[in-house]
C-alpha cells in the first residue's frame, strides 16, 4: 500500500495550464497512484473536481465527487474521459483551484453523455443534465489547456489575466523574503 500525497495546484498564468495532455495507453500502477493523490489532493481542497494537468501530469485523468449532505454520490476516477454529445444551454457560475479568487458565469452545454475507462479499464458512460454535466465539461477543458476564464468575454479574460498574472508575481515576490 502506497501512502496517499496532496499534489501542488499549479494556478493560471502557469503554462501547463495552457497544454493540451496526453491520452493514457496504459493503465499502469503509477496511473492509479496518481488518482488516489488527485482524489486526495481535491478533497483536501475541497474541489468537486480535478484534472490532471492542474497537477502539472501530462495525462488524460479526472477526479471527480460531487457529493454534500443531501446528495450522497461517489469518487469518480476517470481515464481519457471525452464528451460525445451536448444539448441545450445553460449559464451557471463557476470557480476553479487554479483560477483562485474569481468566479464567473459561464456558459455550457446543459446535458452531456460522456465516457471513460475506469480504473479497471471498463468503458463507462454517462448521461448527465445536473452538476456532474457541468464539471466534466469544466475537467475536459482543463485536458484541453482551457481554464474557465478562457471561456468569457475578451475584456474580461484581460482582466481577469491581468490580475492573476499580478498575483503570481507577489507570490513569486514573497518567496523571495
Ligand atoms: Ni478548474
Amino acid at each position: 500500500m502506497s501512502v496517499m500525497a496532496v499534489l501542488n495546484i499549479l494556478k493560471v498564468p502557469d503554462p501547463f495550464l495552457k497544454k493540451k495532455v496526453k491520452k493514457v495507453q496504459d493503465i499502469t500502477p503509477e496511473v492509479l497512484k496518481i488518482l488516489d493523490d488527485m482524489a486526495e489532493t481535491m478533497y483536501y481542497s475541497n474541489g468537486v473536481g480535478l484534472a490532471a494537468s492542474q497537477v502539472g501530469i501530462d495525462m488524460r485523468l479526472v477526479t471527480i465527487d460531487i457529493s454534500n449532505e443531501e446528495r450522497k454520490s461517489e469518487l469518480l476516477k476517470m481515464i481519457n474521459p471525452e464528451i460525445m454529445e451536448g444539448g441545450g444551454e445553460l449559464v451557471m457560475e463557476e470557480g476553479c483551484l487554479s483560477v483562485p479568487g474569481i468566479r464567473d458565469e459561464v456558459k455550457r452545454f446543459k446535458s452531456v453523455k460522456f465516457r471513460y475507462l475506469d480504473t479497471d479499464g471498463v468503458e463507462r458512460v454517462i448521461d448527465d443534465d445536473g452538476l456532474l454535466a457541468r464539471v466534466i465539461q469544466h475537467e475536459i477543458d482543463h485536458l484541453d489547456g482551457i481554464v474557465f476564464i478562457d471561456r468569457l468575454s475578451p475584456l474580461k479574460k484581460a482582466i481577469y489575466y491581468r490580475r492573476l498574472k499580478k498575483e503570481a508575481k507577489k507570490r513569486r515576490d514573497e518567496l523571495k523574503m
